[in-house]
Order: structure tokens, then C-alpha cells, then sequence
């Protein structure tokens, strides 16, 4: 009995990674579409060590202050994600993150960008 429900429950987690992933994969994917809660869940996975839980800021600098030191178009913003930044320590992320999901966290920064400092 217990089994099949620690089974059901293994079962239910899978599909629902499933479906998550397929999501994230979408073909209309990316800047137009930015699945706003994956790219937040891997901000906090993969950015908030450095750069801070709310964007502002920690040993790295805010990514919502509107300054962009290594550009501020989207694609340099894109590049600084998926090659990194070796000289001042930023590490690339285009091995672990697809484009796809860098546009999603390019976005994700431009609407918190947006938004009026508390
Ligand atoms: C090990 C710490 C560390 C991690 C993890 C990290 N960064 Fe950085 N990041 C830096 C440092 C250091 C810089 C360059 C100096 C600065 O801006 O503070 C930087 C710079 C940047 C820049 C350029 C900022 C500008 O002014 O042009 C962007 C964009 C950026 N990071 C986004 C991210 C994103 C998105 C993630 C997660 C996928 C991430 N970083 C993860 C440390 C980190």
C-alpha cells in the first residue's frame, strides 16, 4: 500500500517534469514567450548567489539598476549570460542554459527593470 503510493507519488513528480521541461521548450519559446516562473526558479538556481535573491545585488552587481556595463541590448545582455564575463568573474552559462531559457532570464530582468524601486 505504501509502496504503490511512494510509486504514485514518483510517478505524479515525473510527469509533472515532464511537462515542465516541454513547456520550457515550446517552439514560440524565448523573448516573446518567457515562461516567467521557470526563468525565475533558475535566476534563483543559478544567478542569486552572486548578483542577489531580488536582482539588487550582492558580490555581483544589481541587474535591475538600469546600468549595464558590458551593454544593454538584449544580445550583449544575452552574452554576458551564455559566455560569461572571465575577467571580472561572471561564469558563462550557454553550457548549462539553453538560449532559450537565457531570453526567458533576459526578459525576466527587463520587467523587473521596469518596475518602480520599492
Ligand atoms: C559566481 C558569481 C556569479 C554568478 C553565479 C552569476 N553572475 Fe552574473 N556577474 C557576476 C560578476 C562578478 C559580473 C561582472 C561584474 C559585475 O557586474 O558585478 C557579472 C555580470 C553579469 C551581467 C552583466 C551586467 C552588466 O552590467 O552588463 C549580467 C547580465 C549577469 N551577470 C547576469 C547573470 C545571470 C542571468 C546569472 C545566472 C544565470 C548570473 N549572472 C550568475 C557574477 C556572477
Amino acid at each position: 500500500m505504501s509502496t504503490r503510493r511512494v510509486l504514485l507519488g514518483i510517478l505524479l513528480l515525473a510527469g509533472a517534469g515532464y511537462l515542465g521541461l516541454r513547456g520550457m521548450r515550446s517552439p514560440e519559446g524565448g523573448a516573446s514567450s518567457p515562461a516567467p516562473d521557470a526563468a525565475r526558479s533558475h535566476y534563483a538556481l543559478y544567478c542569486a548567489d552572486c548578483h542577489g535573491a531580488d536582482m539588487d545585488g550582492g558580490m555581483a552587481s544589481s541587474l535591475v539598476d538600469g546600468r549595464w556595463d558590458y551593454g544593454d541590448s538584449d544580445a550583449a545582455i544575452l552574452r554576458s549570460i551564455a559566455e560569461g564575463i572571465e575577467a571580472d568573474g561572471m561564469p558563462a552559462f550557454g553550457a548549462a542554459l539553453t538560449p532559450a531559457k537565457i531570453d526567458a532570464l533576459v526578459a525576466l530582468m527587463r520587467a523587473a527593470e521596469a518596475e518602480p524601486a520599492p
